[in-house]
């Protein structure tokens, strides 16, 4: 098996950003979906998307917590060093988890060990209230996605997950917060659970590419949980996902028959 060293050479980051950004501008739609470790890494590259999030939902599909204020730097520092090894053609983007970004000099100093682990961008859950954060990561030199709509992050806050601008002024919000956010520098924005009539004019205002999840098909582009797209989380799947595999399904059945063989006298 051919074990690829994580380590890239300077400016891949920067170049892998600009293939997204001109992905935009040509009008070509940008494939996002999540990747946890080196075996899915590598199949989702081998398919050729776009995009790789590591993403702090491993949380919820792969160790067992009810949300994602559950997910450290360390789960991430280790998922991402996984994930790394696969060396994608796609850019490698990474959350900063929970509570890793409350002032600008923790996120720098946590954004650089994710850098460190693999990571090519960084995605920082907020708009304007956590700016000073994402300007300092910036200002380091590493990329940053941004992320608005419905952010899983303030789960205990909000109490459940639920569309996003649906009314006039969190649409002005949202629309705001997503203008400081490209004003700032951030490469892209990710937008959850947002009212999908109102994603087109977010998109329309951007220069920058809108890569939507649970918001219509207005983005310039789609990111998807891997576990919802192939069914390996069976025990819940989002509204916005129709599972093209039934993976948890084919493993049940699959270790039943082989038991079943076992068995047999
Ligand atoms: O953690 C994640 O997988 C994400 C996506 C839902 C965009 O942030």
């Amino acid at each position: 098996m051919e074990l690829k060293s994580n380590k890239e050479e300077p400016g891949d980051a920067r170049a892998a950003v600009e293939k997204i950004l001109d992905m935009k501008k040509r009008g070509e739609k940008i494939s996002a979906l999540t990747a946890y470790d080196y075996p899915m890494a590598r199949l989702l590259d081998e398919a050729g998307v776009d995009i790789l999030l590591v993403g702090d939902s491993v949380g919820n599909v792969v160790l067992g917590f009810p949300d994602t204020t559950h997910v450290t730097m360390e789960h991430m520092l280790h998922h991402v060093a996984a994930v790394a090894r696969a060396h994608p053609r796609g850019l490698l983007i990474a959350d900063m988890p929970y509570r890793s970004y409350e002032e600008p000099e923790e996120a720098v100093r946590n954004a650089r060990r994710l850098v460190e682990a693999g990571a090519q961008c960084l995605k920082i859950e907020g708009g304007r209230a956590v700016l000073p954060q994402v300007e300092a990561v910036l200002a380091a030199g590493i990329p940053v996605c941004g992320h608005l709509g419905m952010l899983p992050q303030q789960i205990l806050l909000e109490g459940g997950y639920r569309i996003k601008g649906k009314a006039e002024a969190e649409q002005k919000v949202l629309l705001e917060d997503a203008l400081a956010l490209e004003k700032a520098g951030v490469m892209a924005i990710v937008l959850e659970l947002v009212q999908k009539d109102f994603t087109p004019q977010i998109t329309a205002a951007l220069k920058i590419p809108t890569i939507g999840i649970g918001s219509g098909a207005a983005c310039d582009g789609q990111v998807l949980v891997t576990h919802d797209l192939t069914g390996a989380f069976p025990w819940f799947t989002p509204r916005h996902v129709t599972p093209a595999l039934q993976t948890g399904e084919d493993i049940r059945r699959t270790v039943r028959e082989w038991i079943g063989s076992l068995k047999q006298p």
